[in-house]
């Protein structure tokens, strides 16, 4: 819980601060790390502070509806949890803590492979909720296939309403600050979907970062488009594609059956120098034309920051690292503020800009120059 000796928070970026008093170096360091030179990272947050804001004004806002659909799931704020590994290195309840917040504002959750709670425990968590809000599952091919398969069907059958592939990590980017301080998980965690299928953990690798060392030895680099088929066949589930950067890829995404994209670097921890996430959008959004929906994901630090993005053609946005630093700072309790932050400031922005629902966000209300 907070430290009621000091203050509570006002923004997302004070419990960045907040966070620190509460994680290991090692934690730290993987969360809020991006890889080699962390460009892409700093270029996320910058590219949102190019976009202008054109508001409108006299425009009745005395009530603001701020609920959406994104796949005809119904959500009360067009956000998602991105999907993050290993949340018990924030908290003890973990992805659980994360799951009970996300459910009872409203918000879906997209719950990693490598998470340190069960698929069945973070879905059973959810449900315990009233709310019990739809929530995602994030898929990494294993070059085990039967592990992979194994994964979706357990998360069919827990009742995850989503899919989600990410497709930027062939292999892991180098964050240089986990080779540096060879991350590991700390004994007592584990990846919690793959040890209880394989006795896979992630192994200790002398002068590496041991996520690392697991994703070239377990992940399958050679995945491609041709796969998409083979895992759509694998449970009734919509395909959510994640990790997408330019309209080409979007288009054969769409082509093989994705319903949903999430434009995304993965945070800026994959390949560094890729393009701003929010300057990618624009062009995926006009190349996927309708045919699916289009999420973004990098950077988001403030409400106005989804105005942004809906305004550039986003159906919803993910939100990653500040969830984490809700969760070390206050478990369950701080993730629900964090949420609860970002919406009043995305209610005030709307208010501000002439929009009495998402519906009202067009791309009339941003100045902004394609990057291409
Ligand atoms: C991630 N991300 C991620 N993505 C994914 O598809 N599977 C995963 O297991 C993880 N794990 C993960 C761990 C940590 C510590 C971070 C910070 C990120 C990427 C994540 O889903 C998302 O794309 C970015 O975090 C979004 O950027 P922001 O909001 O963190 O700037
Ligand atoms: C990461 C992986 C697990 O970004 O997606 O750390």
């Amino acid at each position: 819980m907070y430290n009621h000796n000091r203050l509570k928070p006002i923004n997302l970026f004070e419990y960045e601060k907040l966070a620190t008093e509460h994680l290991s170096q090692m934690a730290l360091d993987y969360y809020n790390s991006g890889a080699w030179d962390e460009m892409t990272l700093r270029d996320n947050r910058a590219a949102f502070e190019r976009v202008k804001l054109r508001p409108r004004v006299l425009v009745d806002v005395r009530e603001r509806n701020l609920t959406t659909k994104v796949l005809g799931q119904k959500f009360q704020l067009p956000l998602l949890i991105a999907p993050m590994a290993f949340q018990c290195l924030a908290h003890p309840e973990g992805e659980v803590a994360t799951a009970i917040a996300a459910s009872k504002a409203g918000v879906g959750m997209v719950l990693s492979t490598l998470a340190t709670k069960s698929i069945e425990e973070v879905a059973i968590a959810n449900r315990n909720t009233n709310s019990a809000t739809p929530q995602w599952f994030q898929l990494y091919v294993h070059k085990d296939r039967g592990l992979t398969r194994a994964l979706v069907e357990r998360a069919w059958a827990a009742g995850y309403k989503a899919l989600c592939l990410t497709v930027d990590a062939p292999v892991l980017g180098r964050r240089e600050r986990d080779k540096r301080n060879e991350f590991t998980l700390p004994p007592g965690l584990k990846a919690a979907n793959i040890v209880n299928i394989s006795g896979l953990n992630i192994p200790e690798q002398e002068g590496d970062s041991g996520l690392f060392t697991y994703f070239a030895q377990q992940l399958d680099p050679g995945v491609t488009w041709r796969d998409l088929e083979w895992l759509q066949s694998l449970c009734p589930l919509p395909l959510v594609v994640k990790g997408i950067l330019r309209g080409d890829d979007a288009t054969s995404a769409v082509e093989c059956g994705a319903l949903a994209i999430v434009v995304s670097n993965h945070g800026g921890r994959q390949l560094d120098g890729a393009i701003a996430t929010l300057d990618a959008l624009a062009e995926v959004v006009e190349a996927v034309d309708g045919r699916a929906e289009v999420i973004v994901d990098g950077g988001i630090r403030r409400g106005v920051d989804i105005l942004k993005a809906l305004a550039l053609g986003a159906k919803a946005v993910l939100l990653g690292r500040p969830v984490l630093w809700g969760l070390a700072a206050g478990g369950e309790a701080g993730v629900a503020h964090v949420i609860e932050m970002l919406r009043d400031e995305l209610d005030v922005a709307m208010a501000l800009s002439g929009c009495a629902s998402l519906n009202d966000i067009d791309s009339s209300l941003v100045v902004y120059k394609n990057y291409r």
